[in-house]
C-alpha cells in the first residue's frame, strides 16, 4: 500500500470561505434553486467588473463557446481558426455545429496563437466564419493583430478566456477585446463555481440570440414565467436550443468568488513573482512567457524545460511527484489527440511550436491560498533537483 503523503501539495485547489457556505444556504431556503434573480444578479456584476454591455452566466465555458459560435452563424460548411495549444472543447464545439477546424500554430515565445501565422492561413482558407484566440494560462494574445486581421475576412473574434479573468490588455478586460468573450468558473479556475460559466458580448444582436439559445430557444425567460406578476403560461419555441444556464446555488457561490477576483489575483501574482525570481537564476529552465507578471491572470504557472536541464521535464514531474508535489501538462496539442490526427490527417510536426511548447512545459501549483511555506517548499525542491 503506498503511503498517504499529508504535506501533498495538489496542482490546483480552490479557496472557499464560509461567505460562499452562507450565500448557498440562502439560496438553498430561498425556495427558488435553479436560474433567477441570484443569477440575474452575478450577471449584472460580471458585466459591470468587465465593462462588457451584455453578460450571461452559463453551465460552463465549453457551452459559453458552443453558444458563441452559434451565435456567430457557425454551421454547416463552414471553417473555424484556432489554436492547437488548447484544451478539447475550443474545438470539439466547432463539430458540434457541423464545421471544420483549422489549426494555426503558436508563436515561438509563448503558447498564444501566432498572427503572422494566422494571416498566412486567413489568406488560403475558405468559408471562415470564427476565429478563436485562446489566452493560454491567462496571459493575453497579440488581440490588436488578431481582431484587426479577423475582421479583415468578414470572421467573429470569440475569445476562449477560459483562463484569463480577470488580466487587461491595452486597458480592456481579455474577454472583451473580441466580438464575444467567454470565461470558465470550472473548479481549478481562478474564480470558480465548481462548474459554470460567463459569455460577455457588446452585440446586441450576438446577445439576444445566446440569451434564446441558452434556454431550449424559448422567448423569455423561464423564471419570468413563474414568478413576475404578469406572467402568463405562454412562451414560444424559436429555435431547438440548449439547456446550458448556470443555476442560483451556483451563481451565488461566482457572486461571492466575484468579489474576491482581484485579491486571488493578487495572491497568484505573488507566487508567479516567487517563482520567476528563483528560477531565472537555474540553467536549462526557461520562465513563462510574458513581459511583465502584472499583465498575466495567473491561471497557470508553465516552467520550460529545457534539453540541458539535469532532468528532462518528465523526470522532473516524477521527481515533484515523489517529493509529495502536483504538477500537470498544459497542454497536448489537439493535432497529435487520435480524432483530430484521424479526422484532418493532421502530423506532429504540422505545429512544430505547439509540440516543442508541450514536450517541454510543466505547470506547477499556483492557487491562491498557497502558503509561503507551501511555495518555498516547490521551489527548493525545484532547485535541488535541477541545480
Ligand atoms: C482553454 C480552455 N477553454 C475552454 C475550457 C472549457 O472550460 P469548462 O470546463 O468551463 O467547460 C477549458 C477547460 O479547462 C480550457 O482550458
Amino acid at each position: 500500500m503506498s503511503e498517504i503523503n499529508n504535506d501533498f501539495i495538489p496542482f490546483a485547489k480552490p479557496l472557499i470561505s464560509e461567505e460562499e457556505e452562507q450565500a448557498v444556504l440562502r439560496i438553498m431556503r430561498s425556495g427558488w434553486l435553479t436560474t433567477g434573480s441570484e443569477t440575474l444578479a452575478f450577471e449584472k456584476e460580471f458585466s459591470s467588473f468587465v465593462s462588457a454591455p451584455f453578460a450571461f452566466a452559463v453551465n460552463s465555458a465549453t457551452s459559453g463557446l458552443h453558444l458563441a459560435l452559434e451565435a456567430a452563424g457557425v454551421g454547416q460548411g463552414d471553417t473555424v481558426i484556432t489554436s492547437p495549444y488548447t484544451f478539447a472543447s475550443t474545438a470539439a464545439v466547432v463539430h458540434h455545429l457541423g464545421a471544420k477546424v483549422v489549426f494555426c500554430d503558436t508563436e515561438v515565445e509563448s503558447f498564444n496563437i501566432d498572427p503572422q501565422k494566422l494571416a498566412e492561413i486567413l489568406k488560403t482558407t475558405k468559408h471562415c466564419k470564427a476565429v478563436i484566440p485562446v489566452h493560454v494560462g491567462g496571459l493575453p494574445c497579440k488581440m490588436n493583430e488578431i481582431v484587426s486581421l479577423a475582421h479583415q475576412y468578414g470572421c467573429t473574434v470569440i475569445e476562449d478566456a477560459a483562463h484569463a479573468f480577470p488580466v487587461t490588455y491595452n486597458g480592456k478586460y481579455i474577454g472583451t477585446i473580441g466580438d464575444i468573450g467567454v470565461y470558465s468558473f470550472y473548479a481549478t479556475k481562478t474564480i470558480t463555481t465548481g462548474e459554470g460559466g460567463m459569455v460577455v458580448t457588446a452585440s446586441e444582436k450576438i446577445a439576444k440570440r445566446i440569451k434564446t439559445m441558452r434556454l431550449h430557444g424559448i422567448d423569455r425567460d423561464v423564471w419570468n414565467r413563474y414568478t413576475s406578476k404578469g406572467a402568463t403560461w405562454y412562451y414560444e419555441v424559436l429555435d431547438a436550443g440548449f439547456k446550458y444556464n448556470l443555476p442560483d446555488i451556483l451563481s451565488a457561490i461566482g457572486r461571492v468568488q466575484l468579489k474576491k477576483a482581484n485579491d486571488f489575483k493578487t495572491q497568484r501574482t505573488a507566487i508567479a513573482e516567487a517563482y520567476n525570481s528563483a528560477f531565472s537564476a537555474i540553467k536549462g529552465c526557461l520562465l513563462p512567457p510574458g513581459n511583465s507578471a502584472e499583465d498575466h491572470a495567473w491561471h497557470l504557472y508553465s516552467l520550460r524545460i529545457l534539453h540541458e536541464a539535469k532532468l528532462s521535464r518528465d523526470e522532473l514531474i516524477e521527481a515533484l511527484t515523489n517529493a509529495g508535489i502536483g504538477t500537470s501538462v498544459h497542454f497536448i496539442p489537439l493535432h497529435l489527440m487520435p480524432f483530430y490526427a484521424k479526422t484532418y490527417h493532421y502530423k506532429p510536426d504540422d505545429f512544430p511550436n505547439a509540440v516543442k511548447h508541450f514536450n517541454s512545459v510543466v505547470s506547477l501549483p499556483i492557487w491562491h491560498g498557497m502558503n509561503n511555506n507551501q511555495v518555498h517548499r516547490i521551489i527548493e525542491t525545484i532547485q535541488t533537483l535541477l541545480q
